[in-house]
């Protein structure tokens, strides 16, 4: 898929990601019916976040009125048909139970662990990646079933014996416990397993949250106290960990190899990306000199940060649709280009938007040292950069040497 595919995603999109985004300024969002945060945190907190992301708008929104923009100015607007239709309506009463499927997922019977793991879905997130596994297995629906024919078992049916598996824990939802009952399952052209899915890189996400609001000492996130903040590190990092660990039960009794050994990559992504994301370039010279592989490392750490958990889950929820390796690919390039298109906008608008109209502190990557594309791209002219990148804009006025090019 090209860059005109990735802009076109952008579009689908629109309309879900504002709603969700700024969804926590309103009461209840009339197309995903979810509430309002309980409680905002105080403008003084919001500024203090670590120049991470803001409670007000934040870089999704920002981005979708960034992605409308370049629509504008580059004369394109999105097609008349099914561009204009609200992709968000087709899955809002999938979503509605999004969260008591992923709590039902995290159930413990150590009351603290109970309470830390599950902290995140009380606010509801955006579920942005759900939502785009929930589509994309809705989208595939209608096309002819190629592919292998995966398993037809219970995806909540125990593969070890259930009395291994709950022996001194029998309060957990190991058992086999059904989810999907006649209520919460509305649409029949996602299965099960797609359903599943969307909650499994929920999880995934949730816990790699947990793990970097811990490494990036955040103070809120969701609109609440970041977990690390509520309960300290050691209790949000152990709460990451469960969240995997209950992601990796759900992802086996899918009973699909391919699958599996996708989610577990992504897994692995995420901590690949973050690695990257300790240094701008591959060899963190002092003194380092722009080149072409600057922008391929840029590149590579936002695939495997941002991208590959929606690249590869989109690949999965048409494997399990049983479709053609035309369709599979198909769904992988759309995620991979959505994913990158995303993050690029997201690291744009650090430099272009006000703190205001971003609810966070401008500059906020370069407070935290990183080399995002805009800085590439001038530095590609501006050869004295290069210093300012290997010291991270650690000295007094770097930052501000920055902003004035
Ligand atoms: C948010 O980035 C963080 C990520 C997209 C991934 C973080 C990954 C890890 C910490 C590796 C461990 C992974 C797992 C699965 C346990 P950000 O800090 O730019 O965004 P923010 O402003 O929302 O915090
Ligand atoms: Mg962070």
């Amino acid at each position: 898929m090209s860059g005109p595919s990735a802009r076109t995603a952008l579009v689908r999109t629109n309309h879900f990601l504002s709603n969700t985004r700024t969804s926590t300024l309103r009461s209840n969002c009339p197309a995903c019916l979810r509430p309002r945060p309980s409680r905002l945190l105080h403008s003084s907190a919001i500024r203090q976040y670590n120049g991470t992301k803001s409670l007000q708008q934040g870089g999704v929104a920002a981005a979708v009125s960034a992605a409308k923009m370049m629509f504008a100015n580059g004369g394109m607007s999105p097609p008349p048909g099914p561009m204009g239709i609200d992709p968000l309506k087709g899955v809002a009463k999938e979503m509605k139970f999004m969260t008591g499927n992923i709590r039902q997922l995290l159930g413990s019977g150590h009351p603290m662990l109970d309470t830390v793991s599950k902290y995140y879905t009380q606010s509801e997130g955006k579920y942005v990646r759900p939502m785009l596994v929930l589509l994309m297995s809705q989208a595939t629906a209608m096309l002819p079933k190629e592919g292998t024919s995966r398993p037809s078992r219970g995806i909540d049916e125990p593969i070890s014996s259930p009395s291994v598996l709950s022996d001194t824990n029998p309060d957990s939802p190991l058992t086999g416990q059904e989810t999907y009952t006649q209520e919460n399952s509305v649409d029949e052209n996602i299965l099960p397993s797609q359903r599943r899915l969307a909650e499994i890189t929920e999880l995934i996400h949730t816990a790699s949250l947990l793990h970097d609001d811990v490494i990036d000492t955040s103070i809120s996130r969701r609109g609440n106290p970041s977990a690390n903040i509520a309960f300290g590190n050691k209790m949000a990092v152990l709460a990451g960990d469960f969240l995997l660990g209950r992601a990796s039960v759900a992802l086996a009794r899918i009973r699909d190899p391919e699958v599996t050994e996708l989610l577990a990559t992504v897994i692995a992504n995420l901590v690949e990306g973050e690695f990257m994301q300790l240094k701008n370039t591959a060899l963190d010279e002092k003194n380092p000199t722009w080149s072409e592989e600057t922008i391929d490392y840029y590149m590579q750490k936002t695939y495997l940060k941002s991208a590959s958990l929606i690249s590869k889950s989109c690949r999965a929820a048409a494997l399990l649709g049983e479709h053609s390796d035309e369709v599979v690919e198909a769904a992988y390039q759309y995620g991979k280009n959505l994913g990158l298109a995303f993050q690029l906008v997201d690291d744009m608008l650090d430099y272009t938007v006000s703190g205001v109209e971003l609810g966070k502190p401008a500059g906020a990557d370069l407070e935290l040292g990183l080399a995002t594309a805009p800085l590439i791209f001038a530095w590609k002219n501006n050869k004295e950069l290069g210093a300012l990148v290997g010291r991270k804009f650690s000295e007094p006025g770097d930052v501000q040497r920055v902003s004035s090019i």
